[in-house]
């Protein structure tokens, strides 16, 4: 264990009481916290900010490397303890267990690597694979020879890779001939092949052999295997400053390009690595498993780093929830004794339709604690995961956070403070969460729903967006100024809990009033027969602006009066001017895969575009967009 007891409150006053101690003196917590590490060389300050530039900095002048923090040290303390356990895509293929000792063998050789292809501290690194120890391994790789990693998900089209290559100018690209996904392969390689045709900042590929696919490769490309055979494991960590970047990780935007924002290396090792501690109450000897995929920001902070600085045991799975059935997820829970188990609530709701001989059939009993990110878990998948994963015995950590905080900001604490289903409930230690009114006050009372801003740094805030310190500044430190303003609404009830209610940028303007589409959703989804519904602006000409709601009922047999009964609703709960001026039932919403609607494409659809939806490649279900404009009005 890295730190010491007075750092993990056992229960709810103990929470409470280190909390205070985090607000009321933040440079003397932090410094507490931030010894847990191995740093080369110790700080001059703790923290230095300044909201109106933006600037953040913490553990100013500190020294250190983060993968001595995530191997070097448990190698000398528990060599032989599993990093990592790869469940690959075929259960029928066998289980890997990387222990510490291999693991910081095969990062210091792949450094060897990217060393002998030109790779140098401050290089960024575009790493696009399947989720096998390889990508970890590259990551980690990449952290010590001081290059930033810019992870792409596998999934992302190629228009996409090539948009984020080329935006933080990427020398390098870490890719393999192809995945494996359920029954399928994907052909990587071929989008890898496209996306390059756009970049003439890449020196490099190289290519490692997932599926023996049989391809050659072209000039400039090497296979991963060819450039291991070259190299020993021997790789002094190269010495960072605390303020040196990390990462970069894209977040898509309100508007169409993506953010890529900056991550650093002392404050987000701190954060990550305590939070994940506290959240997940991981013990020595669990087992933890993160469903997330290393492209997106979960996978970085709570399967990579987070777990290992810990000196945990962390999963990987390659695979996906319905393959080779849809009892994968409890099949792997049972068969590597599972304890901590984080996912999504679009997953737990995707295998919540499902007969529960899925679940049933497996030994859950491993499990201690569940958690869910993403996006607000609503009462019945919360329940469902309740009952039939956790027994009623698990406590379940809503986690709050974004690819910008880093880490996790919002959520109980497993064993130590109370969930509560649909609220993420307490802040982080550290973390100081407000809530504002309509006119951008900041207010104190309780049982309110307001808009969410957060009132002083911690450790693992992104510090710029890569190339656009301009944009950063605007999104995220202008509509409050001297505060971070997350985009999302919030309710706090009278113990503090805050439950999230969804993202408040998708504001329209219908007759000069000020519309949240967040709330009118709210009202529409209170109807029996509403499964969901999402409501977009689209330009009207005496309005300005009016409502457009897609929604999915439950019942389509029952449609005849839906269109009175909403608007009814609506006019009696908010007011008449909160009615849509159309109402479109449909079968599904478009989402991506974290599980929020892609509201871009419905506000096209709104004002009457058939096509152009750019790239949707990005969608869970890209083909519910044609559906959905068939029946636009
Ligand atoms: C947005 C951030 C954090 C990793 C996954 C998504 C929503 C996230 C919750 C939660 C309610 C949540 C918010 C946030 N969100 N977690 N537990 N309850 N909403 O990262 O893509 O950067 O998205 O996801 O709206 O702002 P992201």
């Amino acid at each position: 264990m890295i730190f010491k007891n007075n750092l993990l409150p056992k229960n709810l006053q103990q929470y409470e009481k280190l909390y205070k101690q985090s607000i009321d003196n933040p440079e003397l917590f932090w410094t507490d916290v931030a010894e847990s590490f191995i740093w080369k060389s110790k700080w001059s300050k703790v923290v230095d900010f300044d909201f109106s530039k933006p600037s953040f900095k913490w553990f100013t002048d500190a020294k250190l490397n983060i993968t001595e923090n995530c191997l070097d040290r448990h190698v000398e303390a528990h060599p032989d303890k599993t990093a990592i356990i790869f469940e690959p895509n075929d259960p029928n293929q066998p289980a890997e267990h990387i222990s510490y000792r291999e693991l910081h063998s095969r990062v210091c050789k792949f450094s060897n690597v990217l060393k002998n292809n030109n790779i140098q501290k401050g290089d960024r690194v575009c790493i696009y694979l399947p989720m096998v120890p390889e990508l970890a391994i590259a990551v980690l790789a990449c952290a010590r020879v001081g290059a930033i990693h810019s992870v792409v998900f596998a999934g992302f089209s190629s228009s996409a890779l090539s948009a984020r290559i080329n935006d933080a100018s990427c020398k390098m690209v870490l890719t393999s001939d192809g995945s494996f996904r359920g029954n399928k392969t994907i052909d990587l390689k071929s989008i890898v092949d496209e996306a390059l045709k756009d970049c003439d900042c890449v020196d490099s590929v190289i290519v490692l052999n997932r599926i023996n696919s049989g391809i050659t490769l072209n000039k400039n490309e090497k296979w991963w295997n060819d450039e291991l055979d070259k190299v020993d494991d021997y790789f002094p960590a190269e010495i960072m400053d605390s303020e040196d970047p990390l990462f970069i990780l894209y977040t898509s935007g309100s508007t169409g390009k993506p953010k890529g924002m900056v991550h650093s290396s002392g404050g987000y090792m701190v954060y990550t690595a305590y939070s994940f501690k506290n959240v997940f109450d991981y013990d020595d000897d669990d087992i933890y498993w993160c469903t997330a995929d290393i492209g997106w920001i979960t996978g970085h902070s709570y399967i990579v780093y987070g777990p290992l600085l810990n000196g945990a045991t962390t999963m990987m799975f390659e695979g996906v929830p319905s393959y080779p059935d849809f009892g994968r997820f409890w099949e792997i829970c049972e068969k590597h004794k599972v304890n901590q188990f984080y996912t999504a609530p679009t997953a737990i709701r995707a295998l919540a339709k499902h007969p529960l001989d899925f679940v049933n059939k497996y030994d859950l009993s491993s499990l201690k604690v569940l958690g869910t990110v993403g996006e607000p878990i609503n009462e019945e998948a919360w329940n469902w995961y309740n009952e039939n994963i956790g027994k009623n015995k698990c406590p379940i950590v809503d986690t709050w956070w974004q690819t910008e905080t880093g880490g996790i900001m919002i959520t109980s604490l497993a064993n130590v403070t109370e969930g509560k289903p649909t609220f993420a409930t307490k802040p982080m230690m550290g973390i100081q969460p407000v809530l504002f009114d309509e006119n951008g006050n900041e207010f104190d009372d309780n049982n309110k729903n307001g808009i969410l801003g957060i009132k002083y740094p911690w450790p693992s805030i992104a510090r710029t967006i890569y190339g656009d310190h301009e944009r950063y500044k605007n999104v995220y430190f202008s509509a409050y100024p001297g505060y971070y303003f997350p985009g999302d609404g919030a309710f706090r009830d009278e113990y503090g809990n805050y439950r999230i209610t969804g993202r408040v940028d998708d504001v329209v303007i219908v007759s000069g009033h000020n519309l949240g589409t967040a709330p009118i959703e709210d009202v529409i989804n209170m109807h029996d027969n509403v499964v969901e519904s999402a409501l977009v602006g689209y330009p009207h000409d005496i309005k300005g602006n009016a409502l457009y709601a897609f929604v999915i009922l439950k019942d389509d047999s029952k449609k005849d009066d839906i269109e009175v009964e909403i608007n009814k609703l609506i006019s009696k709960t908010i007011g008449p001017i909160a009615k849509p001026e159309k109402i479109q039932l449909v079968p599904g919403l478009p989402k991506t895969r974290s599980g929020k609607i892609m509201r871009r494409i419905l506000r096209k659809i709104a004002s009457g575009e058939k096509d152009n939806f750019g790239d949707i490649s990005t969608l869970l279900n890209p083909e519910i967009v044609e559906q959905i404009v068939e029946g636009s009005q």
